[in-house]
């Protein structure tokens, strides 16, 4: 005969199954768990009431407990992982596992920013600043105050875009080089002046292999008291080292820029076959590599802009950054600058 209690534990058991099975919700099954199992249940009460029973009943009661915990938790415990997977497939209907993930990629500068970024490091290593100009500049700066004269072939609209805005007289253009900064520098500063000016530059050019008309260069301008023709080639021989490698040469080669006398344009050795292949990819052949304008400052120029030529020398240059860089890492086509594909541009990152 069971006690009576042993009777409720049992109607307790045979209603559990059903119970369980309804539960439609975790938060059901909680709640099921410390009716059935928490510490007002009456297995727990039962439990309890084991001390006052007879030493013959003990162990039966003490057994039929324990079984009855044991078949009420593997019943709480199935529903629950059911209901917990039945919640995390609803949740997956909502996600498009097949949707692509959504990755932000980490961005770089563009190759021509930083190549800029070093030519001026290198230069501010030597002390110089670093400013920049308007891109719309007047014909004076980019052109008289440069010593060049208004029959120079630069002027012509064939090289030249002139803008349709501002006084006529003013001549407004895109400029077509840095160099307008040197004097709109040297207005504004007096001498010692060492400065390089890094920036846009515009020419009626159509787009081909090697020519862009839109590029960049980056001026450079050194005035003081005793500058001569060996500091503007040390300068630059300095700058080709930090730039390309330690143990690159350079050459100036005589050239003509209304704005320097003596003018040359600078070659560097190649760094790739230093003049001993026939068929190098970077030079041809030709063991160097032209890479910028330079010269001694025309005294016109430090006419123009109130400076006494009698009184300060001075060096100028100016280099194209693409060159630099299509030199540098051995980019065959200017055109790779502006397409902007990211797998060209992803290799400099
Ligand atoms: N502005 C010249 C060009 O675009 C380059 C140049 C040559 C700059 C000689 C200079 C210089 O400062 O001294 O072709």
């Amino acid at each position: 005969m069971s006690s009576p209690s042993m009777e409720q534990l049992e109607q307790l058991l045979a209603a559990a199954p059903a119970r369980v099975a309804a539960a439609a919700a975790i938060e059901e099954i909680d709640a099921l768990d410390s009716e059935l199992l928490g510490k007002n249940s009456t297995l727990a009460q039962v439990q309890k009431s084991i001390g006052t029973l007879d030493a013959v009943d003990k162990p039966r009661v003490g057994q039929a407990v324990q079984a009855a915990r044991a078949t009420l938790s593997s019943l709480l415990e199935g529903r629950r992982s059911q209901l917990e997977m039945e919640e995390a497939s609803r949740s997956l209907d909502t996600v498009d596992v097949t949707l692509e993930k959504y990755e932000i990629r980490r961005g770089a500068l563009h190759l021509i920013q930083q190549t800029i970024d070093e030519v001026c490091d290198i230069f501010i290593g030597l002390g110089y600043s670093v400013a920049e100009g308007p891109e719309a500049e007047l014909g004076w700066y980019n052109f008289d105050a440069l010593n060049t004269p208004v029959t120079h072939p630069s002027r012509a609209e064939s090289d030249t875009l002139f803008l349709e805005a501002g006084k006529p007289e003013d001549e407004l253009l895109l400029r077509t080089q840095t160099s307008p900064m040197q004097a709109r520098w040297m207005e504004l500063h007096e001498p010692p002046v060492y400065v390089v000016v890094p920036g846009k530059v515009y020419r009626a050019d159509t787009i081909d292999a090697s020519h862009l008309p839109v590029f960049h260069q980056v001026e450079g301008l050194a005035v003081d008291s005793h500058i001569t023709f060996s500091d503007l080639k040390g300068t630059l021989a300095h700058f080709a080292r930090e730039f390309f490698g330690p143990q690159e040469r350079v050459r100036l080669r005589p050239h003509f820029f209304p704005f320097t006398e003596p003018s040359a344009e600078l070659d560097v050795s190649c760094f790739v076959c230093d003049g001993h292949d026939n068929s190098c990819r970077v030079c041809g052949g030709a063991g160097w590599l032209e890479m910028a304008g330079c010269g001694m400052v025309d005294p016109n120029v430090f006419e123009a802009v109130g400076y006494d030529p009698g009184t300060v020398t001075g060096f100028a240059f100016g280099m194209g950054v693409e060159r630099m860089a299509m030199v540098r890492h051995g980019i065959n086509n200017i055109r790779h600058f502006i397409d902007n594909d990211l797998r060209f541009l992803g290799q400099f990152g």
